[in-house]
Formats: structure tokens, C-alpha cells, sequence
């Protein structure tokens, strides 16, 4: 990965490839934002026009490559777009965090190939030291572990170079460690996620979990298929037994020993989802390597929690199974005895991960953890309801979905609180089982979320994220965020952690 230090140089000193600018969106044109003064002064402090000449308005996603003058040690000024100038009649008329993290996103994949970059943004806190850090490393990340022939020789940029921070400044060197643990676990959520099927199956993915828990002391349980069967957890297994390769669930547990509070992080992790026997047609499952994305989300952010040290404990819980079609796969009309005790009517086999995520919900929930939060790319109709770049947000507690959404806001998630309507519970009723795994088809993310807040146990506070959306990039890259696997709800899992951990939280 592109390696991230601080430096004390000036813009104009500093020996690099390229310096970057940011230039922002003025009321008469675009303005060079602070921290690009002596980089402005090389150009006789012409550098918004020679911008504004070249067509740069200083709108977000915009890179502009200028040959550096004289007076530069750097031979390439790359400025990039922040938005709209921020308000300077608010508080402190800084930039918000998450434009300086997809500007320097921005940055960082249109310098792939080079070897350094100095970062001459805005910084005003610790959090833009943080924020700036995260988009460079994100935006620099490029899967490349199944081109034989490489796509992009030069491999991503070598090294960011923050300026404007300091380098001795405790929350300056905070800020730095914790950008490269949160940048390095989503990375390796995207390289789980982008992993193709046939490569990454319940039992290789429970396999990285086990040998990730070695390297940063989290105790890792993996329950097998017979496991799994001698314990009751009829959804995994109903779910996992038309694939060649077994399901698994595992519990990452992070503890540490001055903690006061408990979380439960739980992982829809389908490594592949035909849909099963109501198998999905074509152009629906050619990206179903990505319905694993929520359990990749929750062991990167266990394993960030306990790289951070955090106090506070969390246990990780992924679901592993692989849906497909066959002839010992489940079918539509059969029951399965869930690990809750429920018996549950399977209507459409393609509604498998409400299956898997309520067998490890009631299990977690044997803990009475303080709280729950399940992680899932869970149903197309979230994604027909938010776009592809808002996840959503269900809870049987208004308050702690006012919280989730609010740290997703924080750390630049785009999410949105949804409702659980009691009324949709209904179109679930089975004639034969307790539940049917599917209802009515309006409002299908919300009818997915009641079925699991069924198998939550009482008096535990939850909350689910469908990510069904923001999970998987299909289009092009944009700010820091790759095509594919994006490592979608990392920050605001670990962010509740931390929050969690400094009693900050209700
Ligand atoms: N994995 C899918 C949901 C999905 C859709 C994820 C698009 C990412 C992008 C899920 O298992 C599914 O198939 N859901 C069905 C549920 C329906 C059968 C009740 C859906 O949303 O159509
Ligand atoms: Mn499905
Ligand atoms: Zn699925």
C-alpha cells in the first residue's frame, strides 16, 4: 500500500513528483484553498487564473495538471476540486472533512505510477490530518492480485506526503495511525469483496479470518457444516447446502481488558448468490460475488478495533454460506428450523440472507451485548429506495438509528434512518411455518428488516445497514471510492467502536 508520512517542508522545497492543490469553488471563480500558498507565490500568485485558464472551476471529482514553474522542487502541480468554498460566517469556515478525503482521493489515483506526492490541502485539525490521510490511501488501492498481464505497470503512488501537519503533535500522529488501520481494513475488504467465487468460498474466507485473529490477537471460533448442524443453525446450513462448498460461521472475538461495553458486529458474507433454485436470471448475478460485502465490513472493522486498541470489546460474527442451485439445495415450500427455535417457510430461495443473518443475530444475541448491529447486502429494493451510494439505516431503537446515522454522517457515509413498519409484518404470515423468508414486494428492504428483527433477542438493542447500494461500485471511480468493492460501512462500524469505547454513547 502507499506508504503516508508528515513532513514539515514547505510546498515549494519539498523533492516530489507532484505537490497538490486544492482549488475550491469561489463566487467569481475558483480559489486556491489554503495550505498551496507558497506553490501560489511560484506562480507570481496567478495560480486560480492559470487554473481557471486551463477550465478548472474548483468543483468536486476535478483534477488539474499543471507543469510546476520555476521555484518549485517538484516538477507537477496537480490541483483538485473541493466544492463549493466553505461558508466563513460559520464557526471555523473549514472544509468539511469528507471533501478533503475524496479530493485527496482524487489526488492519489491521478498519480498512479509515481513514486512520491507531497499533500499541500487544508488542514486545520487533527481529523482533516486524518480524513486526508484515509482518501489518499483509499484512492490509491487497485486490484490487481488476478491480472497476469498488468494493467497498470507502475503500480499505485509510492508514497503521500502530508503538509501542513505536525509531525510532533500527538493528535497529528494519532490522526496518521489511525488513517493507515481504518485504510489498510477496508482495503482488505475490497480485495475479500473483488476476490472472484471460485476463489473465495465459506471456508477461505473463514480461513483469512483465522489468520488475520493470529496477527492482531482477536480469538477466532470457526463452526464447520457439522458444527453447524450439531447446533441447530438450520438457516446457515438451509441456506449452504446446495453449494460444493460448505458454510461456516465465525466469531472474531475482540476483548480488552479494561472495557465497559459490548458490541456485536454482524456480517451478511454470501461469497456467492445465484439466487439458489428461484435462481436469479441474467445481468442479476454477475456482481453476486459482492453479497459477502457485510462480512467483510465487520472482520475489518474487528480487526481495526483491535489494531486501535480500543476499550471496548467486540465480537465479529459472520455468516458464510454460498447459495446455489442443485439437488440437495433448499427449495421454495421447504421449512427450516432456525437456531432460534423458529421455523421459517422458504418462498423464494434468492431471500437467503435474511436466513444466514437471523441464525448468527440470535446467536450474538445470547451475549446481551449493549448493542447489535448487522451489516448486509440484503435486498435490491434498498438499492431501488437510496441509489447506489446511501445505505440504509433500520432500528428497533429510534434513538440509536438517530446515532448510526449521524457517525455515518461524521465520517462521510452517505446512509439514511429508514422505518420498520409493524403493518408489513403480515404479507410474512406463513400457513405453515412460524414465518415466510419472504412478503409483500413493496418496501422489500423494510420487510427484510422486520423478518430479522424477529430473531433479535428481547431487550437487545439493533440496528441494521443494508448495503446493497453503496457496496459494490459498478460505475467508474470516483473521489476515493475504486470500481468494485468499495469497503462500504468500515468507518461507521469503527466509529461507533470508538465512540462506544470513550462512553460517548448512549
Ligand atoms: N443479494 C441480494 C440483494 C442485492 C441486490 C445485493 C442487488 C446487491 C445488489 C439478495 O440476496 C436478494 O436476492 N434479495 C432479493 C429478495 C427478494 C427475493 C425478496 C431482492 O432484493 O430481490
Ligand atoms: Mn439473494
Ligand atoms: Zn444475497
Amino acid at each position: 500500500m502507499t506508504a503516508l508520512t508528515l513532513s514539515t517542508a514547505g510546498a515549494a522545497t519539498l523533492r516530489a513528483d507532484a505537490v497538490v492543490v486544492g482549488v475550491a469553488q469561489g463566487a467569481k471563480g475558483p480559489v486556491v484553498a489554503q495550505g498551496a500558498e507558497a506553490v501560489d507565490k511560484a506562480f507570481g500568485g496567478k495560480l486560480a487564473a492559470v487554473l481557471e485558464t486551463l477550465g478548472a472551476t474548483g468543483g468536486e471529482g476535478e483534477a488539474t495538471k499543471v507543469p510546476a514553474p520555476a521555484g518549485l522542487k517538484a516538477p507537477l502541480v496537480l490541483a483538485v476540486g473541493l466544492g463549493a468554498v466553505p461558508d466563513t460566517t460559520d464557526a471555523e469556515g473549514e472544509y468539511a472533512e469528507e471533501a478533503l478525503r475524496r479530493a485527496a482521493g482524487v489526488a492519489a489515483r491521478a498519480l498512479a505510477g509515481a513514486k512520491k506526492a507531497a499533500f499541500a490541502l487544508p488542514v486545520t485539525t487533527a481529523e482533516d490530518v486524518q480524513a486526508i490521510g484515509e482518501g489518499a490511501l483509499l484512492g490509491s488501492y487497485a486490484f490487481t492480485a488476478f491480472q497476469a498481464v498488468p494493467k497498470n505497470a507502475k503500480g499505485p503512488l509510492g508514497e503521500a506526503t502530508l503538509l501542513g501537519a505536525k509531525p510532533r503533535d500527538k493528535a497529528h500522529k494519532a490522526a496518521v495511525e489511525r488513517a493507515v488501520t481504518v485504510a489498510e481494513e477496508i482495503n482488505r475488504a475490497r480485495d475479500l469483496v473483488n476476490t472472484p467465487p471460485n476463489e473465495l468460498n465459506p471456508a477461505s474466507f473463514a480461513a483469512a479470518a483465522t489468520a488475520a485473529g493470529k496477527q492482531h490477537g482477536i480469538k477466532v471460533q470457526v463452526l464447520d457444516e457439522k458444527a453447524l448442524a450439531k447446533g441447530g443453525y438450520g438457516g446457515i446450513l438451509g441456506v449452504g447446502v446446495g453449494s460444493e462448498a460448505p458454510p461456516r460461521l465465525v466469531k472474531l472475538s475482540y476483548t480488552h481488558s479494561k472495557a465497559e461495553k459490548s458490541l456485536a458486529f454482524v456480517g451478511k458474507g454470501i461469497t456467492y448468490d445465484s439466487g439458489g433454485i428461484s435462481l436469479k436470471p441474467a445481468g442479476h448475478n454477475e456482481t453476486m460475488k459482492c453479497d459477502m460485502a457485510g462480512a467483510a465490513a465487520v472482520f475489518a472493522a474487528v480487526v481495526a478495533a483491535a489494531r486501535l486498541g480500543l476499550q471496548v470489546n467486540v465480537t465479529g460474527w459472520l455468516a458464510l454460506a454460498e447459495n446455489m442451485p442443485s439437488g440437495s439445495a433448499t427449495r421454495p415450500g421447504d421449512v427450516l428450523r432456525m437456531y432460534s427455535g423458529k421455523t421459517v417457510e422458504v418462498l423464494n430461495t434468492d431471500a437467503e440472507g435474511r436466513l444466514v443473518l437471523a441464525d448468527a443475530l440470535a446467536k450474538a444475541s445470547e451475549e446481551t451485548p449493549d448493542a447489535i448491529v448487522d451489516v448486509a447486502t440484503l435486498t435490491g429494493a434498498m438499492v431501488l429506495a437510496l441509489g447506489n451510494r446511501t445505505f440504509g439505516i433500520m432500528s428497533n431503537d429510534d434513538a440509536f438509528r438517530t446515532e448510526l446515522h449521524e457517525i455515518a454522517d461524521e465520517v462521510g457515509e452517505p446512509s439514511w434512518p429508514m422505518p420498520l413498519p409493524t403493518d408489513l409484518r403480515k404479507g410474512m404470515d406463513s400457513p405453515t411455518a412460524d414465518i415466510a423468508n419472504m412478503g409483500e414486494r413493496m418496501g422489500g428492504g423494510l420487510v427484510a428488516g422486520l423478518f430479522l428483527k424477529e430473531f433479535v433477542g428481547e431487550g437487545i438493542t439493533w440496528a441494521h445497514l443494508d448495503i446493497a447500494g453503496p457496496a459494490f461500485n459498478e460505475a467508474g471511480p470516483f473521489g476515493y471510492t475504486p470500481k468494485g468493492g468499495t469497503g462500504s460501512a468500515i468507518r461507521t462500524l469503527v466509529r461507533l467502536a470508538e465512540l462506544t469505547a470513550d462512553g460517548d454513547l448512549g
